[in-house]
Parts: C-alpha cells; sequence; structure tokens
C-alpha cells in the first residue's frame, strides 16, 4: 500500500498534526509515458505554510484533501519513459507520498558523483541557491564589510553567513538558542552570533556585535528581529528580503518599525526576492556552491528525522526552532 499525506484543514495560527490526513491507497501502476518513483528524502519548508491558506501569492495554494508538495529526492522504480531508466534517482516538487507516478516534467536527474542525496534539498538545491542568489545579487558583499543575517542556524542562513565569510566580510548572526549561537562561532566561524530569545535588548546587542554599522542585512525572519537589525544599518545598505517566518502563522500583532525614514535617511535598498527569480543564475550558482562543498570551504548542515510518518511533525518544528540547517525527513525504511 502507498501512504499519502492530505491537507485536510486550513490550519488557522499554528499548524497542527490535526491539520494533515494520512491516506493509503494501491500503489499506482505507471502508463506509458509515465515512470513509478519511490520517495527517499523530503524536503519540509517554511514556505509550505503560506501555501496552506487559501490566498493568492506566488505559487498557487494547496487544495484541501490533496497531497502536500514539496522538494523530494526519489527513486526511479519502474519505467515506461524512454528518458528514465529503473534506478535512476531524480529530485524535483513532488506529492508527500511513498509512491507516485510521474511523466519527468520539471524532475532533475542526480548523477551519482558522490555528493550525499540529501544535499540536493539542501546546499545543493532550493535553500542553497536561495542564499547564493539573495546575497549576491541583492546583497552584493564587498570585503570589509559587515553583514547580518537572521534565522542564522536555517537551511538558508547558514549558508549566506559562510558565503559571507568566503567573500571576506564580517558575519554576525541571529538565532534561538545557545547551542546555535555556539555552532555558528565555532563550526561556521562567523565573527559573532546572538540569542534572540536570551537576549534583552536586540538591538544594543547588534550594536556591539557591529561596532562598524551593518552593510548588509539577509532577513529570513522579519518583526522585531529585523526592526532591531534596521536601526544598525550604515548607508547604502543592502536589505535582502528573503523570509518572514516571524509572520507566517499570522501573528500581525505589533506594527514595529515604520521602515520608510529609516530607509531614506541611510540611501538604503530593501528588496524581497523569490529564488525563481534568479534562475537563469542557477547553473552557474550550482557551480560555485559544489565547489566550495567539494574544497571543504562550505559546510553543509542539516538535521534529519526518520520515517514517512513524521514529515507534518518535521514541518512543524521549524516554526520551534527545532532544527539545525537544513530539516530533511529520511523516508528510505
Ligand atoms: N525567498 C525565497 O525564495 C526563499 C527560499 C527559501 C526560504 N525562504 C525563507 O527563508 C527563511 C529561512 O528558510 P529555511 O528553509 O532556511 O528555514 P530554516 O531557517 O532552516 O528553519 C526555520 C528557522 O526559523 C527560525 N524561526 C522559527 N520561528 C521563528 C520566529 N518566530 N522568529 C525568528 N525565527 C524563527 C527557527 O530558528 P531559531 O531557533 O533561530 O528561531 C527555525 O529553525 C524562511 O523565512 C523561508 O520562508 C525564502
Amino acid at each position: 500500500m502507498n501512504k499519502i499525506i492530505l491537507l485536510d484543514k486550513r490550519p488557522v495560527g499554528k499548524v497542527s498534526l490535526n491539520d494533515f490526513k494520512f491516506v493509503q491507497e494501491e500503489i499506482p501502476q505507471p502508463m506509458e509515458g509515465e515512470i513509478l518513483l519511490k520517495t527517499l528524502y523530503v524536503s519540509v519548508d517554511p514556505y509550505l505554510r503560506g501555501r496552506m491558506n487559501d490566498s493568492k501569492s506566488y505559487v498557487p495554494p494547496f487544495q484541501l484533501h490533496e497531497p502536500i508538495e514539496s522538494g523530494i529526492v526519489a527513486k526511479v522504480v519502474q519505467t515506461n519513459n524512454a528518458a528514465f531508466k529503473e534506478g535512476d534517482i531524480v529530485s524535483g516538487s513532488l506529492k508527500w507520498q511513498q509512491y507516485q507516478v510521474s511523466k519527468g516534467v520539471g524532475l532533475n536527474k542526480i548523477e551519482d558523483d558522490g555528493t550525499s542525496l540529501t544535499a540536493y534539498l539542501g546546499i545543493l538545491g532550493m535553500t542553497g541557491l536561495t542564499a547564493y542568489c539573495g546575497l549576491l545579487e541583492i546583497g552584493k558583499p564587498k570585503a570589509g564589510e559587515t553583514l547580518v543575517v537572521s534565522g542564522a542556524a536555517g537551511a538558508v542562513g547558514s549558508v549566506v553567513g559562510q558565503i559571507g565569510k568566503l567573500l571576506g566580510c564580517k558575519v554576525v548572526g541571529i538565532a534561538g538558542t545557545d547551542e546555535k549561537v555556539e555552532m555558528l562561532k565555532s563550526e561556521f566561524h562567523f565573527d559573532g552570533a546572538i540569542n534572540y530569545k536570551t537576549t534583552p535588548d536586540l538591538k544594543k546587542a547588534i550594536q556591539d556585535a557591529c561596532p562598524d554599522g551593518v552593510d548588509i542585512y539577509f532577513d529570513n525572519v522579519g518583526a522585531e528581529i529585523s526592526d532591531a537589525v534596521l536601526v544598525n544599518i550604515n548607508k547604502f545598505a543592502r536589505i535582502p528580503v528573503c523570509g518572514a517566518i516571524s509572520l507566517y502563522n499570522g501573528d500581525n500583532s505589533s506594527n514595529g518599525l515604520r521602515v520608510s525614514s529609516v530607509l531614506l535617511s541611510k540611501s538604503a535598498l530593501m528588496q524581497g526576492f523569490i529564488v525563481s527569480n534568479y534562475a537563469d543564475k542557477f547553473p552557474a550558482a550550482i557551480k560555485q556552491l559544489t565547489a566550495w562543498v567539494k574544497e571543504g570551504k562550505l559546510i553543509s548542515s542539516e538535521t534529519i528525522e526518520q520515517g514517512f510518518d513524521h514529515i507534518p511533525q518535521a514541518f512543524l518544528d521549524l516554526f520551534d526552532g527545532k532544527n539545525k540547517g537544513k530539516m530533511i525527513v529520511d523516508c528510505t525504511n
């Protein structure tokens, strides 16, 4: 039998396990031109929260009582499509099902070159590309500048900070536990790191950690953390707005900083982006990220949960900061 995870209810506020439903069906048979895929690794991502709302955005919402979809690495176990052979490994946006049929459209074949398969969901996948493109295209880092990154110990943030260091920036990360703060400094060689949950005056802590001011703020979280960084920006600062996870569950209770005056007085650029804006840069970005990973200059950090049944909980855990690096579910057993 084939297990499938459906969106059962549209979450109100924080997502709960009751918003998902497990169903079982016969394993589907591939028709002419189709392949049968077995799910190996599933990426859970904060942006999926937005797709659970019935609202228009840059990706269409999930439909109620239909499977959730995310980045998945899968194996071809049966094929009626000449472009794929049995045993091929692919990645793409696929459904939360143990098995599924596909025509192969939109799937990328993964060559076995010794790279771990989970890297294609993280550092060599969507989150690595987000870090690379957002930082280089909007942040435009220069050696000697100060880069602050929020959500710093997560999938995107940990790569942003490491690339910043490779390019000669001073890097300060903001994260939610002392363990993460320690990891940023000792494993990723950030120059400073701040625990936003235990620091009473974040604005002052950022000022102390960045005595020359902030030239680039890579924003993954939004709200109060961003307010505290923005009041510390330098003239001509760049602010790639990558995500706003602190707002995804609908907590908009605080009006926060009115950014206009800060941006105006500092001649600063604040720009939101979606990674797919930079699709034409992906081949060069993957080449560079792969080279840095192989040279040991970029460390892939991952939290791997076990078992298909654990996918919804792993997704919920993102909002409680339980992951370090990319959150992935291993469904191989
Ligand atoms: N623009 C794009 O194309 C694009 C692409 C990918 C991701 N993103 C965005 O980038 C951000 C990071 O994504 P990711 O995949 O790398 O996730 P992630 O950082 O690996 O995981 C989410 C992390 O967010 C932090 N967090 C959760 N709730 C928070 C809150 N209320 N306030 C502050 N921090 C909170 C947690 O770490 P702590 O322990 O530090 O709280 C958690 O570990 C998200 O906002 C995501 O939507 C955007």
